[in-house]
């Protein structure tokens, strides 16, 4: 993202920058509120996310955390507040993967668009693709997939942009439990070997328990964050671990609270 300033609305967009030689955080955003029309959808939400930190987003359908996300990665301006983060890819909620290509290409975009030739780039995609169980499945085309494969296709398209920023909106909700659970263990693999930033929305308590090192609960429509649950222990963790339970308890009783 590069640094710019824009008034009249305060909005600052810039990146980060560690004070005092401080590690700065991977994403800073500071007293966002969001307008669409007459429409309030951010309350003034302050969020700040460290490098190599998992946050997940909870919170009730339409209350704005597409929204948040969108500008988290710098494709939607708030109508005031601050941002800083390091560019991320996104995996949108609707997956957007290109209807004419197959999933491999779909996949190996973003390598193409590094100019990397459309052979090497299909190459480099599939072993990801077959580590995400879409093995057999490298030239269907969006169409011939089912959602949660093409939720996966767009999972290996962001991953494949090399970026250290990942926010993921839900991106593994059309997923069966046994695929997600195995999803969930990959990715928790793959952030121990390569750490990287994760922003993830999900509707899902439980994912967000199992995957994130903190919880935050919005409130509805306008959002603001009415609590925040920091998640010990290693990933993927065991649902059914006491502990997590407790958490999801929590988290259930700040969402109907407000
Ligand atoms: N481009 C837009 N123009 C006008 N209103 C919008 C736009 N995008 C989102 N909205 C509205 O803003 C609110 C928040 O939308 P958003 O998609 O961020 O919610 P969400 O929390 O992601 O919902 P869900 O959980 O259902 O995905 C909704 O009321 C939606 O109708
Ligand atoms: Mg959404």
């Amino acid at each position: 993202m590069q640094s710019e300033t824009t008034t009249p609305q305060a909005v600052t967009v810039r990146t980060p920058q560690g004070e005092d030689g401080a590690q700065a955080p991977a994403v800073l955003l500071r007293d966002i509120r969001h307008d669409f029309g007459d429409l309030h959808v951010l309350a003034g939400l302050t969020l700040e996310v460290a490098a190599g930190e998992t946050v997940a987003l909870v919170g009730p359908s339409g209350c704005g955390k597409s929204t948040l996300l969108e500008i988290a990665c710098g494709l939607q301006r708030p109508s005031s507040g601050t941002v800083a983060a390091t560019p991320a890819a996104l995996v949108p909620q609707r997956d957007a993967l290109l209807p004419w290509a197959d999933a491999l290409d779909n996949a190996a975009l973003p390598l193409r668009l590094q100019h990397v030739t459309r052979a090497e780039a299909r190459r480099r995609a599939e072993p990801l693709l077959a580590e995400l169980g879409l093995s057999g499945f490298e030239r269907a085309r969006p169409a011939q997939l089912s959602g949660g494969m093409r939720q996966r296709v767009a999972f290996a398209r962001a991953l494949l942009t090399g970026r250290d920023v990942l926010c993921l909106d839900e991106p593994f909700g059309a997923l069966d439990a046994i695929t997600r659970a195995e999803i969930h263990r990959w990715l928790a693999g793959a952030l121990a070997v390569q750490p990287r930033t994760v922003l993830l929305v999900t509707h899902d308590i439980e994912e967000a328990l199992v995957l994130a090192d903190r919880v935050c609960v919005l409130s509805p429509r306008p959002a603001r964050i009415v609590a925040e649950l920091a998640v010990a222990g290693a990933r993927p963790r065991d649902p059914a671990d006491p502990a997590l339970i407790a958490l999801r308890r929590q988290a259930l009783e700040a969402l109907r609270a407000c």
